[in-house]
């Protein structure tokens, strides 16, 4: 299959992207870090890097030019995004704009430079979070976060209904706490009970077979939070 994945320069997006070169899947990996990209690169022929910062840059020409290559896009997963960890009332209005731009906009901008790519099976996953999900427990200083996740989560119900005419399925998981360096630099010293690794495993199998079961859901991925 033709996979893009957008935050594959480390983390869960990283190894979502190498666990998907290494089952034999093209790969069309993005992320604004070159250095990051290149490592990933040099790993497995299959994957190619987008080095592209999805908020401020378009990308539809590079999309292009690697389906051309490779064939339609069959897989989306939009897996970038960012964490601002500050109490509400120390958040300004810049932080909230950043942390929507981060999370969502760069879903949006990727997803519409790829839709003209798509075909009647694909699949789009957004990556969301527990603290988007309604319902869940909150964790205080996510607020910009985690309202920004709550808006991609409503934006794949949205696309789900807007894209079905077209196939195209789009569902959302909401992870619950994954050991990576975003959640390092957020709560220094928590240990997360699932790793990069682990659920970059469950992200991809979901994102090649969770259409035949699934499409407009909000999936929450996590131990221990309702
Ligand atoms: N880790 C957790 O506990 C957890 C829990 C729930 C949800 N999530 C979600 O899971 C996803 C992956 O998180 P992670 O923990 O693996 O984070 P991470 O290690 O910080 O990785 C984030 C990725 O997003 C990319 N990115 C950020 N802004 C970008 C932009 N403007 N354009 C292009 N790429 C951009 C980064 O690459 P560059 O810096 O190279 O651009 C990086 O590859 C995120 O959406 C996160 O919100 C994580």
């Amino acid at each position: 299959m033709n996979i893009i994945v957008s935050g594959a320069s480390k983390g869960i997006g990283y190894e979502v992207a190498l666990q998907a070169a290494e089952s034999g899947h093209n790969v069309l990996a993005v992320a604004r870090n070159a250095e990051l990209l290149d490592l990933l690169v040099a790993k497995n022929e299959l994957i190619t890097a987008l080095k592209v910062d999805l908020i401020e840059e378009e990308c539809s020409q590079s999309i292009a030019s690697w389906t051309n290559k490779v064939g339609k896009v069959e897989v989306l997963i939009n897996n970038a995004g960012q964490l601002i960890n500050k109490s509400f009332i120390e958040t300004t209005v810049k932080d909230f704009k950043d942390q929507f731009n981060a999370n969502i906009i760069t879903a949006v901008k990727l997803t519409q430079a790829v839709i003209p790519f798509m075909n009647k099976s694909t699949h789009i996953v957004n990556i969301s979070s527990m603290g988007g999900f309604q319902g869940s427990s909150k964790y205080s200083g996510l607020s910009a976060y985690s309202a920004s996740k709550g808006g991609l989560s409503v934006l794949t119900e949205c696309l789900s209904e807007e894209l079905k005419e077209y196939g195209i399925s789009v569902n959302a998981l909401a992870l619950g706490a994954v050991q990576t360096e975003m959640l390092e630099n957020a709560f220094p010293g928590y240990s997360a009970p699932v790793s990069a690794e682990e659920m970059a495993s469950y992200i991809l199998d979901f994102a090649l077979k969770g259409h035949q079961f699934y499409n407009g859901q909000i999936l929450p991925v996590a131990i221990g939070n309702p």
